[in-house]
């Protein structure tokens, strides 16, 4: 596939930076066998991988803005674009050695997300997309599950909601639990959301979440022929936090299971 100017940015950028960061996955690894364990040393991995994503993307286009999960939000001279980051999203897994985590990386434009990379530096998957020009798997043009049922589904979702309201949480997980396949709660919503662009789920949903979390993720889901949409139904908006992402034909039962009241 060829890529745009602006992907070959966010790509190289992603890959280069994934170096070390697949460096501190073999230190945690030591690390995790000590009694203190690593959690420390991953505080600060953090850190370094979201200094050095903001250091090249500044270099690569001067003024843009920047909202990043540890650093927080840096206005640019460039009021149109804004890059949206999370450096480890799957944090409490890499503290754990486990390999589940990824760099997550969008570019909002007029307020619109316009591109994303989405990159497992342990499993060398990265996905991407750029709006209207489709989302990929390491080049492989990705297309959302076509299920219709909500009993022949494979639901994922993360934990933020446990912290604002658990009695709905629980609510929620135990009839996505009874009403499809199973639940799966992987530590990473931005690697939720790129597999379920990639047909590997087929729903997912959350409250509480933040937009570096899902920013790159979204635009996978919409452009692989995926919806978004608040939980109640109405229109998704990416800074509410609540979001519900599946196939157009099985968001109104999705969304009817999703009701708590
Ligand atoms: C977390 C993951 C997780 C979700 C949490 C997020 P982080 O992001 O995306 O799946 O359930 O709400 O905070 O902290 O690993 O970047």
């Amino acid at each position: 596939m060829a890529r745009t100017a602006l992907l070959n940015v966010m790509v190289n950028t992603v890959r280069k930076v994934a170096r070390s960061l697949v460096r501190d996955f073999g230190e945690v690894e030591n690390l995790q066998i000590s009694r203190k364990g690593p959690k420390d040393f991953v505080t600060s991995a953090d850190l370094r991988v979201e200094a050095k994503l903001i250091e090249f993307l500044q270099e690569a286009r001067p003024g843009y803005g920047i909202i990043s999960e540890e650093a927080g939000e840096t206005i640019g001279t460039d009021k149109t674009h804004r890059w949206i980051i999370d450096p480890i999203d799957g944090t409490t897994n890499f503290m754990h050695a486990n390999p589940h985590f990824c760099i997550s990386l969008a570019l909002e434009r007029d307020g619109v997300i316009h591109a994303g990379v989405i990159y497992n530096p342990i499993t060398d998957e990265l996905f991407e997309a750029e709006l209207n020009r489709g989302a990929f798997l390491n080049d492989i043009k990705l297309h959302m599950s076509g299920r219709v049922n909500l009993a022949d589904t494979l639901i994922s979702t993360g934990q933020a909601e446990l912290f604002i309201d658990p009695n709905s949480y629980y609510r929620r997980l135990a009839k996505a639990h009874t009403r499809s396949h199973g639940v799966r709660i992987t530590g990473s919503a931005a690697l939720d959301l790129a597999n379920l662009a990639a047909g590997r789920s087929d729903c997912f949903w959350d409250n509480g979440i933040k937009i570096w979390d899902i920013a790159a993720g979204t635009l996978m889901i919409t452009e692989a022929g995926g919806v978004l949409s608040d939980l109640d139904g109405g229109e998704f908006d990416i800074n509410s936090g609540r979001i519900a992402a599946t196939n157009t034909n099985l968001m109104p039962t999705f969304i009817e299971m999703l009701k708590i009241s």
